[in-house]
């Protein structure tokens, strides 16, 4: 199978490119050369490589910059999958899109499902939900995996930064009242990699099983957690742990600590669905948060 992988430099892109490889031939692509929102280079792109499967793991991802870049997140977040998902459509090639726990606006206090309405409260999640409907209305053959907290031994996420952090600061503040599901990219592409081994066993084609699958699922480790919780754990488990300055990680209000975006408070997402539909085993952030340490 011929797979063609946007947004081949991203933390996630990293993770999927190995995990993909004994499944099929990925070829991956990234800006500038390749341009999400350029309609055109979609269009050729597709029309040259001819994938049997696109997977975007491209974004506009700095949550605080988007809301004085509103253009250039809506263009690379939801204009750009839409005409990318018509393309495929056109084509007949499947598609994998990412979202993220952000659509929602924080406001529950028990794990999301997909049926709950979106409401998102800063450019990002605005952006990333306008991608889910424009991919939804283009076509019925796209799988669109949300997910949250994303960590990865590389690239700017929590894990290397509070591990930065821990190096240089005896006390560091973090916040204790945002929750969420801290999620390790490889977790992300073996689930991937797995939902498209179960078309085998199905006995339909990859393209109709993805057809019959087609929609919103939520991707995220099981188990909840605070920011703070999460800094505890990457301490205890930090392979250096003595060589690091940290003493201690005091309790931080999200209010603290302004930022041009605000954050949901509360984005636990329930994977019930993906489970029982895909068959997706998931695992405990906890259990996840030790293998990305040892590795
Ligand atoms: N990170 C999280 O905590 C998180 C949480 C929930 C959901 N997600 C979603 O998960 C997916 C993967 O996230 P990630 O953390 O792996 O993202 P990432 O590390 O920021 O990677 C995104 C990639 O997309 C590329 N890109 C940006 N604009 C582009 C454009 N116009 N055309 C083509 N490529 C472009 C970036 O290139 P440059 O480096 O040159 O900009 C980068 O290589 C995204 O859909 C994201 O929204 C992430």
């Amino acid at each position: 199978m011929k797979i063609l992988l946007i947004g081949e430099r991203g933390q996630l892109a990293w993770e999927l490119i190995r995990t993909l490889m004994p499944i099929g031939e990925v070829i991956s692509v990234d800006f500038p050369a390749f341009d999400i929102s350029n309609r055109t280079q979609i269009s050729d792109t597709l029309s040259t490589i001819k994938p049997e499967l696109v997977i975007n793991a491209s974004a506009y991802t700095n949550v605080d910059l988007a809301e004085t870049e509103k253009e250039i997140a809506m263009a690379v977040n939801a204009d750009g999958p839409g005409w990318l998902a018509r393309e495929c459509n056109r084509r007949r090639f499947l598609l994998i899109h990412y979202s993220t726990d952000f659509v929602f606006d924080g406001s529950k206090r028990t794990p999301y499902v997909e049926t709950d309405k979106p409401n998102p409260i800063n450019v990002y999640g605005l952006s990333k939900l306008k991608g889910e409907e424009s991919i939804q209305a283009e076509t019925d053959s796209a799988l669109i995996f949300r997910l949250a907290w994303l960590y990865s031994a590389r690239g700017n996420n929590f894990v290397t930064k509070f591990l930065e952090w821990a190096a240089k600061y005896e006390t560091v503040r973090i916040v204790d009242d945002q929750i969420g599901n801290p999620t390790w990219a490889r977790f992300v592409a073996e689930a991937t990699a797995s939902v498209l081994a179960q078309a085998m066993p199905s006995g339909l084609s990859l393209y109709d099983w993805v057809r019959e699958k087609n929609g919103v699922y939520h991707l995220t480790s099981a188990g909840e957690a605070s920011r703070y919780d999460w800094a505890q754990k990457i301490w205890e488990l930090a392979p250096n742990r003595d060589m690091l300055k940290l003493k201690e990680i005091q309790r931080a209000n999200s209010a603290d600590f302004p930022t041009p975006a605000e954050r949901p408070m509360y984005t636990a997402l329930d994977c019930g669905k993906i489970k029982q539909s895909c068959r997706t085993n998931v695992s405990n952030w906890i259990k996840q948060q030790i293998n990305n340490l040892e590795v």
